[in-house]
């Protein structure tokens, strides 16, 4: 996954591209570049690492010319350096690219044979030689046309050419890519992020389909190179949320602006007149759902599995999860009565968008729960439920985790009350509790000076385990995942009750443990299995909701209480503490908090 953007102008683009640049860089920032046309010729810089390092590299405000691409990028073929970076150029070619080209292999044979010459490691780089090629015996979009044909693998492209300086030429197969109109410039990007600040006004490809983007024209095309007319959005824009405002990083804001997430989220489904969960236009009959699957990445599964739980617990539905990266290659048993849940903040994961795609081609019943509306995911599925928490630039998920399993747990609640299986009062008491969510969060936010504290003790250990059953074994997997995204210490989440099956041998004098147990259902095996881990030299941090029983056990390291709700509510609170325990680990190191290494916010490769 990579970031490009592209300006056809009728005035110098690189400071906006730089500034475009930044936005993406949530989607890669292990090299950045631009490439701009001026006086015939094809200007190209390029540095490792993040955009910065581009502007202190060159003196982009004398970078000449009024077309120009740019990209930021998440290496796949090739290590993080400059060479490597794009855009990648031939004489009268450059390209940027976002996706990755599976036979480039085979492609760079044939075109070394044809006397190209390859500077660069990346896959990226025959797209270049094979226009080049083309353009020797074809016209421009017949050119394209072929190119396109010839790759295969996914993309999102960028490229102009050095006698064409008035054009650029977009394509999307797999990588998503949107147009933007602008005042006597138009723009293309990989996503309405990266064109925010420039225009509100939005065309997305379709996959198969190019673009020809002029100062003051947009030509679509199909695969087949016939010429497409295509619907023009119109963006809300709030540019405000994209800003730390005061704090030092935007998940240090992501985490503290969670109240205001649940309260949105519940005022977007809950009508609090009539007691009731608005979700309207719902697609199918009730009788038509027998059961459900919910797939999703990385923190979107985590959620996919919270709901598994809450599913089970309230309604009898039967209930799969699935990583959409296995999902996609298994020979999966579709079924007419299921529903297939896609769960996303950004609404562009590679692997969720080809799982979904798989669902579509046999022609299920698909939902997607997400945070970007306008994105692939959403418009692809048969129904969307929005997650409504504003922008999430972190790379770490916060408040997108919080808000999808929000609308995850308003889901199960309007299922098992259509199904009969959640009477009336007993929904209608679930949806007051709900609306206490957001004091009790604001509440739980405020433990903040101790778990500073506490955190160092996860970076001077060489590993450390997040226990939880039941409910809060979701939060457990979730918090062990931040902690590695944030401080890159080995944190392993398990179920309390399955270290006695392998993980006990790894429990050694002082390693931390972190210990989900509130008092639910689950709390009493929880704290047997907690014993055990002490009693075998665990530096065991105990998370549970306040109550006027104390914890009959000794020898606790910490103990922290999130505030008291019902059974249901409690992961969102138990969340809280583990979200702030990596931002300060990872803060004492000194590490980048919304950039970590290797990671990337919008993973559009597979
Ligand atoms: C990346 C991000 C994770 C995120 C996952 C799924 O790995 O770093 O934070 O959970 O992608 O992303 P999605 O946008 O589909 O929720």
């Amino acid at each position: 996954m990579c970031g490009i953007i592209g300006i056809s102008s009728n005035k110098p683009v690189s400071a906006n591209i730089i500034n475009s640049l930044k936005k993406l860089e949530y989607r890669g920032y292990d090299s950045a570049g631009i490439a701009t046309l001026s006086n015939g010729e094809i200007n190209e810089v390029k540095s490792e690492g993040r955009v910065d390092n581009l502007e202190n590299n060159f003196d982009l405000k004398n970078l000449k010319g009024n077309i120009g691409i740019g990209h930021v990028r998440w290496a796949t073929h090739g290590i993080p350096n400059s060479v490597n970076a794009h855009p990648h150029s031939s004489h009268n070619v450059s390209v940027v690219h976002n996706g990755i080209i599976e036979n480039s292999t085979i492609l760079k044979k044939y075109l070394i044979n044809n006397g190209h010459i390859f500077k660069s490691q990346t896959d990226t780089e025959v797209i270049v030689h094979l226009i080049t090629e083309n353009l020797k015996t074809s016209e421009l979009e017949e050119a394209i046309t072929k190119t396109l044909k010839q790759l295969h693998g996914s993309f999102a492209l960028g490229i102009v050419f050095k006698d064409k300086p008035d054009l650029i030429i977009g394509a999307r197969r797999g990588s998503p890519l949107a147009v933007g109109y602008g005042p006597n410039e138009n723009y293309l990007g990989s996503d309405s992020y990266a064109l925010k600040s420039m225009t509100n006004k939005i065309t997305y490809l379709d996959d198969g389909e190019f673009c020809v983007v002029k100062k003051d024209q947009v030509l679509f095309f199909n695969e087949q190179g016939i010429k497409v007319n295509k619907k023009i959005l119109e963006l809300s824009s709030n540019e405000a949320s994209y800003d730390k405002g005061d704090y030092k990083h935007f998940m240090a804001k992501e985490i503290e602006e969670q109240p205001t997430t649940i309260k949105t989220g519940i005022k977007e489904y809950i009508d609090n007149f009539n007691k009731e969960i608005n979700i309207i236009n719902f697609p199918w009959e009730i009788e038509e759902i027998k059961s459900i699957t919910l797939i999703g990445c990385g923190t979107a599964y985590h959620s996919c599995l919270m709901a598994k739980y809450w599913l089970e617990e309230l309604t009898t539905l039967d209930v799969n999860i699935d990583i959409a990266s296995e999902f996609r290659y298994r020979k999966n048993r579709f079924k007419k009565d299921n529903l297939y849940v896609f769960v996303s903040q950004s609404g562009e994961t590679a692997d969720t968008y080809a799982a979904l795609d798989l669902c579509n081609k046999n022609s299920m019943k698909t939902c997607a729960v997400v945070n970007v509306i306008e994105s692939s995911i959403a418009r692809d599925s048969n129904f969307v439920l929005p997650i409504h928490c504003g922008p999430e630039i972190g790379v770490a998920s916060t408040k997108a985790f919080l808000g999808q399993i929000l609308v995850l747990y308003i889901l199960v609640l309007k299922l098992g009350f259509l199904r009969n299986e959640i009477s009336k009062s007993k929904y209608q008491k679930k949806i007051e509790d709900l609306k206490t969510l957001p004091v009790l969060i604001e509440k739980t936010l405020q433990h903040d000076n101790d778990i500073q504290a506490i955190s160092s003790t996860f970076n001077d250990a060489k590993g450390s385990m997040f226990l939880g059953r039941g409910f809060s074994y979701p939060i457990a997997l979730e918090g062990a995942l931040k902690l590695k995204e944030l401080s890159y210490v080995h944190a392993e989440g398990y179920p309390a009750g399955e270290m006695k099956h392998g993980p006990l041998a790894l429990i050694e004098e002082g390693i931390p443990v972190v210990v989900l147990a509130p008092r639910d259902n689950y709390y009493k095996k929880t704290i047997s299995n907690m014993q055990e881990v002490i009693a075998r030299g665990a530096k065991v941090l105990l998370i549970t909701n306040k109550s006027t029983d104390e914890v009959v056990s000794e020898n606790i390291w910490e103990t922290i209480e999130v505030e008291n709700t019902n059974d249901d509510l409690l992961p969102f609170l138990l969340t809280i503490p583990l979200q702030k325990l990596a931002y300060y680990s990872a803060l004492k190191k000194g590490y980048d908090i919304d950039k970590p290494r290797n990671l990337a916010k919008s993973v559009t490769v597979e």
